[in-house]
């Protein structure tokens, strides 16, 4: 343990969260829920197993705040009250396991009647051109993103984390790709981030200091300058802080650039501790990200070296849910350690797919007629 000092220094957010570590879990939509978003029993025992697994902290996957905004059929829903309690026995477990545990809020973007969902012919669409919005629209995103937090607080949720990144809604707002308005949400950096900002007021207003509130921001989106990158967002970052925020976890790529991210890892590294780095100059929030990182000697570098205050895990702990642990306690040789290949995120719109499974992990692993189609499709 001794060689990752900076990794087990405990960390706290806002004023009353403490995690005992700096590594978290980043939120990984396993699409365990029925149609109308509410978690399966498996939802419940994955999530168990992870916090078990030595993070300090982590997330719930993707809770859509819109009842008519679901990623895949089988993606959570935080929109009522019968969604909140379903997630009450995740949130005691959490809290007898002492592990600070928060629900990722996010709204997937505009739906577009006009054209086919090639995922799913029984739903519209998902745009993420937010340039024909109404300003009643605008309004109601943020009610409903508002609404969701209600519910968390109202099951003692001790965080949440508002997704503005990965080109759904409120990053479609933040990039200049995306974001043509020309009226007060468009524009100037602020503009575009100003459905963050009011976000964050309203919910910071009615949680006070009982929740700590994370924002995924999207740093790059890997258009290079027609897109959003991280130099954009020099005076929002100041206004996240002000607006009421705790921390930010840097995310990169939209759909049409995820490959790039996910598939090189000195690239996606590169990007993230820059980014990282350049918030870290411009706010005083702990700053952190989750970006290839498979072992905890590299995650040790990048907390030593000052660029983060805390790292995330992704496919590591898909791929083992005790990747950490292991590491710890000197088990590395024990670890299933993840290929990297993705697939696990292909599974979210795979038809044969029914969830997401993994190449490894005995406990998911993928039927072998998927696993068949995606080597012979690489
Ligand atoms: C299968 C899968 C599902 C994911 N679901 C979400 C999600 O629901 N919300 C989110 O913000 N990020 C999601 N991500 C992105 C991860 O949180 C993480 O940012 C990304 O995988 C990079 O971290 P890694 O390199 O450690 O995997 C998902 C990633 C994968 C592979
Ligand atoms: S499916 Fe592949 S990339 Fe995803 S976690 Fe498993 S081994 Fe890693």
């Amino acid at each position: 343990m001794s060689n990752f000092t900076n990794l087990m220094k405990p960390i706290t957010f806002g004023r009353n969260l403490v995690a005992p570590n700096r590594m978290y879990f980043s939120s990984v939509g396993f699409d365990l829920c029925d149609s109308i978003g509410r978690p399966l029993p498996e939802f419940f025992e994955i999530y168990e197993s992870i916090m078990k697994g030595g993070c300090g902290f982590g997330f719930l996957s993707n809770a859509s705040i819109d009842p008519t905004s679901q990623y895949t059929d089988r993606s959570l829903k935080l929109v009522s009250h019968l969604h909140a309690a379903d997630l009450l026995p995740v949130f005691k477990t959490a809290k007898k396991l002492n592990f600070p545990l928060g629900v990722q809020l996010q709204h997937y973007g505009v739906s577009d009647n006009h054209q086919p969902n090639l995922f799913n012919a029984t739903k519209p669409a998902i745009t993420d051109d937010v340039s024909s919005l109404t300003e009643e629209q605008i309004i109601a995103y943020i009610d409903h993103f508002h609404e969701a937090a209600c519910l968390a607080l109202e099951i003692g949720a001790p965080a949440l984390q508002i997704h503005a990144a990965n080109g759904y809604l409120l990053s479609s707002f933040l990039s200049p790709r995306t974001n043509r308005r020309t009226d007060r949400w468009g524009g100037t950096p602020l503009n575009r981030a100003r459905i963050l900002l009011e976000i964050l007021r309203r919910i910071r207003l009615s949680a006070h200091d009982r929740m700590a509130i994370f924002v995924r921001l999207q740093v790059d989106d890997g258009f290079g300058t027609e897109g959003l990158h991280v130099e954009q967002l020099e005076d929002v970052i100041v206004a996240i802080e002000e607006s009421g925020a705790d921390a930010i976890t840097c995310a990169t790529g939209v759909a049409d650039t995820f490959a790039k991210f996910l598939g090189d890892r000195e690239y996606a590294m590169m990007v993230s501790r820059n980014a990282a780095r350049f918030l870290k100059r411009k706010t005083r929030l702990p700053v952190g990200f989750a970006a290839n990182i498979d072992s905890l000697t590299a995650a040790e570098e990048i907390l030593a070296s000052g660029d983060a205050d805390f790292v995330g895990f992704g496919r590591a702990i898909i791929a083992d849910h005790h990747f950490v642990r292991k590491e710890l306690s000197g088990l590395s040789n024990e670890v299933n350690h993840c290929l990297w290949d993705s697939y696990c995120l292909r599974d979210k719109k795979e038809p044969l797919a029914d969830r997401v499974f993994c190449c490894v992990n005995p406990q998911y692993l993928r039927p072998q007629h998927i696993q068949v189609k995606y080597q012979e499709n690489r």
